[in-house]
């Protein structure tokens, strides 16, 4: 599969984290391209199978639980475009013990993605600390990572459906 993981980060976070999905997904066999959001193009994505968003959650305009910067225009960028029959997943840095909307990026993405018509294929990830507890945090990421493709997501359904329907 080609996948593509859009990040973004302040203080390298999620630029590590990335760096463990994508990793792990090389390691299953996939081919794997990584690019930070600020340079990130959306008009590319209909070349992936899969594109995976991940950013860290930051007060923005006045509002706690707001994606990267970077992300707030990539998503501007989107606007318009057709998602449709594509596919996506979302993972999110932030820290529940101090901020009260604990990794909100992730919900403003979700909502992003799933308002262009793209489909999340498995539930996001939220990562709690990820400095703080970085060893565990990897394990849940590869772990994340590899069930983007087990048959519990239904992953190869939802991809032959969709192929078969944009051929039709
Ligand atoms: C100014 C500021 C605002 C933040 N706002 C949130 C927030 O609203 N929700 C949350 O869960 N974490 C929040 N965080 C925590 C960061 O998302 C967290 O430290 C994350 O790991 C940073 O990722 P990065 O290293 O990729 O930049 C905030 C941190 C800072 C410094």
């Amino acid at each position: 599969m080609k996948i593509l993981i859009v990040f973004a980060t302040y203080s390298s976070g999620t630029q590590t984290a990335s760096g463990v999905v994508e990793k792990t997904l090389i390691e299953a066999g996939h081919e794997v391209k990584v690019e930070n959001a600020r340079e990130s193009d959306p008009k590319s994505f209909s070349i992936f199978d899969l594109i995976i968003f991940g950013s860290p959650s930051w007060y923005i305009d006045g509002k706690d639980g707001q994606p990267h910067e970077y992300f707030g225009s990539l998503l501007k960028k989107m606007n318009g475009m057709d998602l449709k029959y594509k596919q996506y997943a979302v993972f999110g840095l932030g820290h529940s013990s101090y901020y009260s909307h604990f990794c909100g990026a992730v919900d403003v993405l979700e909502e992003g993605i799933k308002k262009l018509g793209g489909k999340i294929i498995v539930d996001s990830l939220r990562i709690d600390g990820f400095y703080f507890y970085q060893n565990a945090n990897e394990e849940r990421i590869r772990k994340w990572t590899k069930d983007l493709f087990t048959e519990n997501n239904k992953m190869t359904g939802i991809l032959s459906k969709l192929q078969h329907h944009s051929k039709s």
